[in-house]
């Protein structure tokens, strides 16, 4: 999994997997950010924690640093790469190299509210000031863009009249924690 932040979505999945929910064992966590709430998440169950980023690498060729994302999903044996927060944009090489096996969640309903900037709060935000009656969680293939790929499944839910955006995070984020393991379930029995 690749993760940035709180990690919630993250620990949802780890319990999936602890609970034998999921037949599939979440072996590698990689972030960019070393102090993210998911890198803690990953050393209290034992899944092995790989920080990269450019700032910890500036002088790297774009190769040479691509070559460590190679290097962390070989090491663990990869199969499917689980997108949850992660904040940057996947390197080209393991595009290609993991085509159809990288998924994210993305907080509304895709196409609409994505998209470099909408992120976290800014999402909900944009969301209630669009007047939106609904809202709802993404999860798809992800490819070059943010938030763009073949979307394999959404889920909406009511924008309260009364809620803010906080509110309608917690509401969204309920679903994702729902949803993205059983998603992840029915790539397990290839049963999309
Ligand atoms: C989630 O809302 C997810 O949809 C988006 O980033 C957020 C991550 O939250 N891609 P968390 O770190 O899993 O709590």
């Amino acid at each position: 999994m690749f993760a940035s932040g709180t990690g919630s979505n993250f620990k949802a999945i780890v319990d999936a997997s602890n609970d034998k929910y999921l037949s599939s064992r979440v072996s590698l966590l990689i972030s960019n950010n070393s102090d993210c709430g998911a890198a803690e998440i990953a050393r209290k169950n034992n899944i092995d924690f790989v920080h990269i980023s450019r700032k910890v690498y500036p002088n790297l060729s774009e190769t040479e640093y691509s070559q460590l994302f190679i290097k962390a999903l070989e090491d663990h044996d990869i199969d499917l790469i689980v997108l949850a927060g992660y904040m940057k944009l996947i390197v080209p090489e393991v595009l290609k190299k993991y085509k159809g096996r990288i998924i994210n969640i993305h907080p509304a309903l895709l196409p609409a509210f994505g998209g470099k900037g909408m992120y976290g709060l800014n999402v909900h935000k944009a969301v209630i000031e669009s007047g939106e009656k609904k809202t709802g969680i993404t999860i798809h293939y992800v490819d070059e863009n943010y938030d763009d790929g073949e979307i394999i499944f959404q889920e909406c839910i009511d924008v309260d009249e009364n809620g803010d955006a906080e509110s309608l995070q917690k509401k969204v984020l309920k679903l994702e924690h729902k949803y993205y393991p059983e998603i992840i379930k029915r790539i397990e029995e290839g049963n999309l």
